[in-house]
This record gives structure tokens, C-alpha cells and sequence, in this order.
């Protein structure tokens, strides 16, 4: 069976500051959302998969998170971990023209 793909709008980009993420709920998922300082966006599962860490909360360096509560770090295009045992799952996601940030789910 194949699941569906949906297009989620999050709203403006702007509203996630360069260098930091933020959580968003998309249907039942919880996702956060990343903006590089690079100008670079990228989506992850919301919930760090060690004890559950709010990864939009961590800190972003580069193309990689640490999480906030023990330092696992994940390499946000891909979701690999670099420290940890366990990597996150990644989801596409783009700005449009308008400067919006679509999430495909
Ligand atoms: S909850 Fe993220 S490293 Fe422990």
C-alpha cells in the first residue's frame, strides 16, 4: 500500500530565526523545522530519539543539530546521527516564492 504525500504549509520562514529550528505539528506528526545560518532549510521528527529531547531546541551548527538534553547531533540533511546511536527521520521541505515554508508529509 502507498501512503499518500501531502504538502503542509508552515507559514513564513521568517518567523524561524537563522541558526535555530522550531517545532511544528503536522497532522499527527510532530516535526521541527531548521534554518541554517546559510540561509538552508531542513525537517526532522520533533523528538530527539534517545530520551525524547525537543531537537528544535538544540543547538544548530552548520547542517548539524545537538540536542539540547545529552548532545546527540544529527546531521539534518540526512537524519544520521554523528553522536548517538540512533539517527532521526528527515522529511522534504522547501520555501516557495512567497517565502513559505511547505512541508511534504
Ligand atoms: S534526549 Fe536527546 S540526547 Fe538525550
Amino acid at each position: 500500500m502507498t501512503r499518500n504525500m501531502a504538502e503542509v504549509k508552515l507559514g513564513p520562514v521568517n518567523s524561524i530565526p537563522p541558526g535555530e529550528g522550531r517545532s511544528f505539528a503536522a497532522g499527527t506528526e510532530k516535526i521541527a523545522v531548521f534554518r541554517t545560518r546559510a540561509g538552508a532549510i531542513f525537517a526532522t521528527q520533533a523528538q530527539c530519539p534517545h530520551r525524547g529531547g525537543p531537537l528544535a531546541d538544540g543547538l544548530v551548527g552548520g547542517t548539524v543539530v545537538m540536542c539540547p538534553l545529552h548532545s546527540w547531533k544529527f546531521d539534518l540533511a540526512t537524519g544520521e546521527a554523528l553522536f548517538g546511536d540512533c539517527g532521526v527521520k528527515t522529511y522534504p521541505v522547501r520555501v516557495d516564492e512567497t517565502g513559505e515554508i511547505i512541508l511534504t508529509i
